[in-house]
């Protein structure tokens, strides 16, 4: 079975000793992980070192940077390189998300970049994809997709495909409360796949791990990771509560 995943993105949320305690008691709810299933915290860089001392020997949690730079070192202030990361042992960066596309103005072009320094240092990216909401209501969101990973991923060989993961996360759900239909997120993973399959063959279309995120709930997430071609979430919000988080996890395909 593919890895199915449950990925929390805190964003700019939290202090330390508060993100300490919420990690400390996911740990603590002791969920049994098959070995396809992994769950990854995409944390603030600066709690990246001292939250590592606590997931590092729990099967199948790993911690994940929220970005990181297009190039790898230089006259670049506050930005973190993927030189940086893999110093640090981590192994997952979050690239693409739709706050940094908005407020940064990232270009597919730039994270086709950003997607090229994590691979060439053994990164993992989880490539952010999803339409606004003009975009959907006008119908165009297959095609908005599409252009999005053949902008960004399609450079790479098969073999650097296989280590990306994708989260589809229509912007229009995310923090909005207003989550997509089940029938909504499976029509468009599913699209992805077909997407994916075009250009690289129906083996390597059916490896890849494709997440939902916009407003994953403990509520919610067993439909929508019931799905099909949907591989797990990235979640915001209900991952900064344990006990949510923690439903959220148990909710992976078995
Ligand atoms: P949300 O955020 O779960 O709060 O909607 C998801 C995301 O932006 O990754």
């Amino acid at each position: 079975m593919r890895q199915q995943i449950a990925a929390a993105n805190w964003k700019m949320n939290l202090t330390l000793p508060e993100g300490e305690q919420l990690v400390k008691t996911l740990i603590q709810a002791n969920i049994p992980l098959k070995n396809h299933q992994r769950v990854l915290i995409g944390v603030p860089f600066p709690y990246l070192v001292p939250l590592q001392s606590l997931v590092k020997d729990i099967h199948g949690f790993d911690l994940m940077a929220q970005n990181c730079a297009a190039t790898l070192n230089g006259a670049y202030t506050g930005e973190v390189s993927a030189t940086m990361l893999k110093s640090l042992g981590i192994q997952w960066a979050i690239i693409g998300h739709s706050e940094r596309r908005e407020y940064q103005m990232e270009s597919n072009a730039l994270l086709a970049q950003k997607t090229d320094r994590l691979l060439e240092h053994d990164l993992y990216p989880v490539f952010c994809c999803g339409e606004p909401l003009q975009i959907r209501e006008a119908g165009t969101h297959n095609s908005y997709v599409e252009t999005q990973l053949k902008e960004s991923l399609f450079h790479l060989s098969e073999e650097a495909l296989r280590r990306i993961v994708i989260a589809y996360e229509p912007i229009w759900a995310i923090g909005t409360g207003k989550t997509a239909t089940t029938e909504q997120a499976q029509e468009m993973h599913k699209h992805i796949r077909s997407v994916l399959e075009k250009q690289y063959g129906t083996t390597l279309a059916n490896m890849v791990p494709v997440l939902y995120g916009g407003s994953v709930k403990a509520n919610n997430a067993s439909e929508l990771f019931g799905q099909p071609d949907v591989d797990g979430g990235l979640v915001g919000g209900a991952s900064l509560v344990a006990d949510d988080f923690a439903a959220i996890i148990r909710s992976l395909k078995a």
